[in-house]
């Protein structure tokens, strides 16, 4: 789409669905073909010095049973995810000052190792300053997750407790300068948003320029101060899924867990939507059970390799299927940073 502008996106959120939904999973197999890339997702603090309304490990919630795993824990997961074939692994926490930017140094490089430099390490562990996000680029980490959450600034600082829009898209634009492949997003739904919202969120994923787009939508937490919102119905995130796939036609784009919390079959409607991705959870399921960021979160059970199992016939089922490789978002290699990081990073290890 050349140069989509607001109009042109109101028009996608009024059009038939079922034609948009045909045309962007179109557009999803013309650059992806019928593959599902599966990242192993970690959740490896759950402590969080922000208070964001929205979620359920928001620091004033005194009910979370607070855990932090340590580094051979953590590269005891991977070490299970790289025998399972994944060569990606998402760690993802709260913002937990205490994960000092030296330990997550001394875990990137391990899993490095352990996964004999064959897997890509995506870090989700919020905003830090730009002179720490160089020092993580450099011990080896490849991605990094930060959704701006709604691009509606007022609404922004209320829902994030005075955290602005501006600081968000400015750790967007730290990680950008560190050569990252990155990730953002926002939620469908938040209470205070409109349609022309929904639109901007969509715009700004563009105008950003990202490599993976992450939504989902807003599903209200009984222990945070937005309890009594109203749940946005699915089809709504899926539309907005299908929109970001023609905006971003080579973007990756995670059929997200909050998609299949919210609707059984949520994750297998946004893969025919597209997305291309999907991420289950590899978080041992005695520590899952305290990473509610919303309630109802599935495969909380299960220990998350039983989770690829039982994704295989659901991605069968609507005519993908699994690949193992390490899945490079298009985007991303297009701009051409990425050769240039890879060859940065062994020169540092070579020397
Ligand atoms: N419902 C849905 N998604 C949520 N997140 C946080 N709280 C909720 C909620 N109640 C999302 C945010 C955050 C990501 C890790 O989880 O978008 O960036
Ligand atoms: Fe912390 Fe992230 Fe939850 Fe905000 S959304 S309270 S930063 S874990």
């Amino acid at each position: 789409m050349a140069e989509p502008g607001y109009k042109d996106i109101e028009q996608l959120m009024n059009d038939d669905f079922s034609l948009l939904r045909k045309q962007a999973d179109q557009v999803c197999r013309e650059h992806y073909g019928n593959k599902v890339f599966l990242r192993g997702l970690i959740e490896f603090s759950n402590y969080c010095d922000m208070d964001c309304l929205y979620c359920g490990l928001r620091r004033s919630n005194k009910h979370v049973q607070r855990y932090r795993l340590e580094v051979p824990d953590i590269l005891s997961i991977v070490k299970k995810g790289y025998n399972a074939h994944m060569r990606t692994f998402v760690l993802q926490s709260g913002e937990d000052p205490s994960y000092g930017i030296n330990k997550l140094c001394e875990l990137i490089k391990k899993i490095k190792i352990e996964t004999n430099d064959e897997a890509a390490v995506t870090l989700s562990c919020g905003i830090r300053t730009k002179e720490e996000y160089k020092i993580l680029k450099k011990a080896g980490a490849d991605r990094y997750l930060i959704r701006f959450e709604t691009s509606d600034s007022l609404l922004h600082v209320y829902l994030r407790n005075g955290i602005t829009l501006k600081r968000r898209l400015q750790a967007i634009d730290d990680l950008k300068s560190c050569d990252f492949e990155i990730g953002s997003g926002f939620m469908v739904g938040l209470p205070g948003e409109t349609k022309a919202t929904m639109i901007r969120n969509a715009l700004l994923c563009k105008e950003l320029d990202l490599d993976m787009i992450g939504i989902g939508p807003f599903i209200p937490h009984h222990l945070t101060p937005l309890k009594y919102s109203v749940q946005s119905p699915i089809e709504q995130t899926l539309r907005l899924v299908s929109i970001i796939r023609l905006l971003l036609p080579e973007a990756n784009i995670p059929a997200t867990t909050s998609m299949g919390t919210l609707d059984p079959y949520g994750r297998e409607k946004a893969l025919q939507a597209g997305a291309n991705v999907l991420m289950p959870n590899i978080t041992p399921a005695s520590y899952k059970k305290s990473y509610l960021l919303y309630p109802g979160k599935i495969c909380l059970e299960e220990n998350g390799f039983e989770c690829i199992n039982y994704l295989d016939p659901k991605i069968k089922s609507v005519g993908k299927e699994i690949s193992f490789d390490i899945g490079y978002s298009k985007h991303f290699i297009k701009k051409g940073v990425y050769n240039a990081a890879k060859n940065e990073r062994l020169e540092t290890r070579n020397n």
